[in-house]
């Protein structure tokens, strides 16, 4: 009907043709999130939740696990996965992983990357998308990583610029940015029409540093990732004019009054704050194609020297400050705020601190929250067991754990995130 009304307009005058196909490009299609002010919008009604973050989904073999996973995220109220739209190889490795069955997109052989878009490819991707969708769960797809993990940066740095090279280069060589660019193209190209994308996210955890040490360019001040985002950013919106886009950042901050600790005695200016990490949060989100914030949260590894006994340091204390300050720079901005990655190790850890930064996220109107990371059991492929790549494994029919996997049978850990899930939904339309 609308259409209708719209094709007749067009017919009345020149004019009103501009307009409407105005109005029409500003409008998303249905089915997608857009946001109004700090809330996402889904088909005209606010939209906030808990999410899942799982970089293994994709590298599951067998469709009935896949299938199992998004029922038990699905049963826990989630309404967002986050995972990885890369998985790159050398092609040294190529051999073991046609045999492994390893799920790979990118294979880097020379300084340039050839694509998979194969059955052990980007058609696995598209599983994973097309799933979730059934189940009702919309995805947030990085574009490469910081880190080494499934072929992130460092193997643009490595095979394009040549080894010897810092990680500030993955930022500034203009090869790779050109490179990095034609995978964004391939992604972006191939998804931008489904509703079951929520956003593209640039990278995951920019810093000045990844594997590889950091450089002379990427400094506090030097304003190198904010330009990269902004570039990138407006690369994706001309692809692509109607998806949210975010920059998979760990939110640090870049403020001239000085954040700090005090370490055996001596006062020491907090890097997540004072712009040594890389990140400009304010000046970040203040781009005009970067629609959402995100940050993320690891105190007890980020500050592993005050996290000891006798110490006034506490990583729950530490953490109600970050979710906070963020939520107040997301409310200045006037954008939605996801903490997109938390993490501590050990279930008791989990259960005494989880309540309490959920609690705050919730309280400070957080648009999203994505713990790190779901954990699955009774995966069935290989008889339950089956080594994935780096100490990644299948034990016993459980996804992968890294310490921070938390299962349904974990129930005070996992009702956390099913309060909060209840919380999120009532706050959407
Ligand atoms: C890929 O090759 C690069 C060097 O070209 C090396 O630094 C890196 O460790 C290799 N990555 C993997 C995952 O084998
Ligand atoms: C890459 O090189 C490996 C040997 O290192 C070879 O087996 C493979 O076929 C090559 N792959 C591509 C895509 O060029
Ligand atoms: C701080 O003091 C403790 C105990 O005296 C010592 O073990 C530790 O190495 C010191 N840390 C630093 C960063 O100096
Ligand atoms: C922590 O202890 C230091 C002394 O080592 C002190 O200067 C600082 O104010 C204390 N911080 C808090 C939050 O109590
Ligand atoms: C819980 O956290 C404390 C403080 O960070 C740490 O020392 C301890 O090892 C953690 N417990 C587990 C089981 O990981
Ligand atoms: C829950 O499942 C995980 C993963 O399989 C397992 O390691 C853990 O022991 C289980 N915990 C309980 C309380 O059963």
């Amino acid at each position: 009907m609308l259409f209708l009304s719209f094709l007749a307009a067009c017919f009345l005058s020149q004019a009103i043709w501009v307009t409407a196909s105005a109005v029409e490009a500003a409008r998303p299609p249905k089915g997608f999130v857009s946001t109004k002010g700090s809330s996402f919008v889904l088909d005209g009604k606010p939209f906030a939740f808990v999410g899942a973050n799982s970089y293994w989904l994709p590298l599951l073999l067998e469709q009935s696990d896949i299938e199992a996973t998004f029922k038990e995220m699905q049963g826990a109220g989630i309404k967002v996965l986050r995972t990885w739209g890369f998985n790159a190889i050398n092609g040294s490795e190529l051999a073991w992983a046609k045999e492994t069955g390893l799920t790979y997109y990118q294979v880097w052989n020379s300084t340039e990357w050839v694509l998979n878009d194969g059955p052990q490819g980007l058609k696995r991707l598209d599983n994973i998308i097309d799933t979730a969708g059934r189940y009702g769960i919309k995805v947030i797809l990085a574009f490469t990583n910081n880190w080494v993990g499934y072929g992130g940066s460092e193997l643009y740095v490595n095979w394009i610029a040549g080894a010897g090279n810092t990680h500030d280069v993955f930022y500034t060589n203009r090869k790779i940015v050109s490179s990095y660019q034609r995978y964004v193209r391939t992604i972006v190209n191939r998804y931008k029409h489904s509703p079951n994308i929520f956003a593209w996210e640039l990278i995951n955890e920019a810093r000045c540093s990844g594997d590889l040490p950091s450089g002379s360019s990427c400094v506090p001040g030097s304003g190198l990732l904010h330009s990269w985002y902004e570039e990138q950013s407006n690369l994706v919106r001309s692809l692509d004019p109607h998806h949210l886009i975010t920059t998979g950042g760990e939110g640090h901050f870049y403020w001239k009054e000085p954040v700090g600790y005090w370490l055996n005695g001596t006062w020491v200016s907090d890097y997540n704050y004072n712009g040594v990490a890389g990140e400009d949060f304010d000046a970040d989100l203040a781009l005009k194609n970067i629609d959402f914030g995100t940050y993320h949260l690891y105190p007890q590894y980020w500050y592993s020297e005050l996290d000891t006994p006798g110490s006034n340091f506490t990583i729950k204390a530490w953490g109600l400050q970050w979710i906070e300050e963020h939520a107040r720079a997301a409310k200045k901005a006037n954008k939605p705020v996801v903490l997109e990655e938390f993490g501590t190790s050990g279930l008791d850890n989990k259960t005494d601190i989880y309540p309490e930064w959920v609690d705050r996220a919730l309280s400070t109107k957080h648009a999203g929250i994505l713990p790190w990371q779901f954990g699955m059991n009774g995966l069935k492929e290989s008889g339950g067991n089956r080594l994935i790549k780096y100490a990644d494994a299948l034990i016993d029919g459980a996804s992968p754990n890294d310490g921070h996997a938390y299962y349904k049978n974990q129930t005070a850990v996992w009702s956390v995130f099913t309060n909060a899930a209840r919380v999120q939904r009532s706050r959407s339309g």
